[in-house]
């Protein structure tokens, strides 16, 4: 379940943020340096990869929404930032080639086995010492169990005609550490996305392979 056809909807209304995301900053002021490679998972109208590559060395954006990501190439002329129309849970196997992972709200668009391809990806494509920063919904999100459940899939509910999967981040967490990955953070709060007047929760997950 990926929502395709829901998120090209979003985006040919133009109805979502263009400002970069406080994520974004988060990410920018705490671990990302000049050098860097980024690879980010789920650029929707790429507002934060527009911001985010100015402070590292290169940057590929990638989202499954085609319309958005040839508007993005046509208009992009950033020559460090390539928009790429691509599964971010069927992306080719590279070895060590991004220093940061990104994915903001896009963890919980996926199933859970999709999140298990992407995870051990994720371990094969991040350099030594490179970062993976996570915000997604988690058990405390005030959508957490509205609208109807998706069969075999836990924790999965369709809501205003879209796919949600609320991750448990102490599970998560579990599971990136039996994985060897280090925990840097990883927190559940209010204060990391408000929007249109409402302060949810959401979590933040930094981690890195020492
Ligand atoms: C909630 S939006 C977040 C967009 C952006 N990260 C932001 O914070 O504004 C989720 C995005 O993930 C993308 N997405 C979901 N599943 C995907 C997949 N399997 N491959 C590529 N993109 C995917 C959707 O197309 C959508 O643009």
């Amino acid at each position: 379940m990926s929502d395709q056809h829901y998120w090209e909807q979003v985006y040919t209304n133009r109805s979502v943020p263009q400002e970069c995301s406080l994520f974004a900053q988060f990410v920018r002021q705490n671990y990302l340096q000049l050098p860097h490679h980024v690879i980010e998972l789920g650029c929707g109208n790429g507002r934060d990869a527009h911001y985010l590559v100015d402070y590292c060395a290169q940057l590929t954006a990638v989202d499954q929404c085609k319309a958005e990501i040839t508007r993005l190439q046509r208009t992009n002329h950033h020559p460090n930032l390539k928009f790429m129309v691509a599964d971010f849970t069927h992306l080719p196997i590279v070895h060590q080639q991004y220093d940061l992972i990104y994915s903001r709200f896009t963890l919980h668009s996926i199933s859970s086995a999709a999140q298990q391809r992407v995870l051990s990806w994720t371990k094969k494509a991040v350099t030594a010492s490179g970062w993976l920063c996570i915000e997604a919904r988690g058990y405390r999100n005030s959508l957490y169990q509205r609208g109807q459940s998706v069969p075999n899939e836990s924790d999965a509910f369709i809501y205003n005609d879209h796919y949600r999967r609320f991750i448990n981040l102490p599970d998560l967490v579990a599971q990136l550490k039996n994985q060897g990955w280090q925990i840097v953070l990883a927190r559940e709060d209010q204060g990391f996305a408000p929007f249109a007047g409402q302060d949810d929760y959401f979590w933040r997950l930094v981690a890195t392979l020492p």
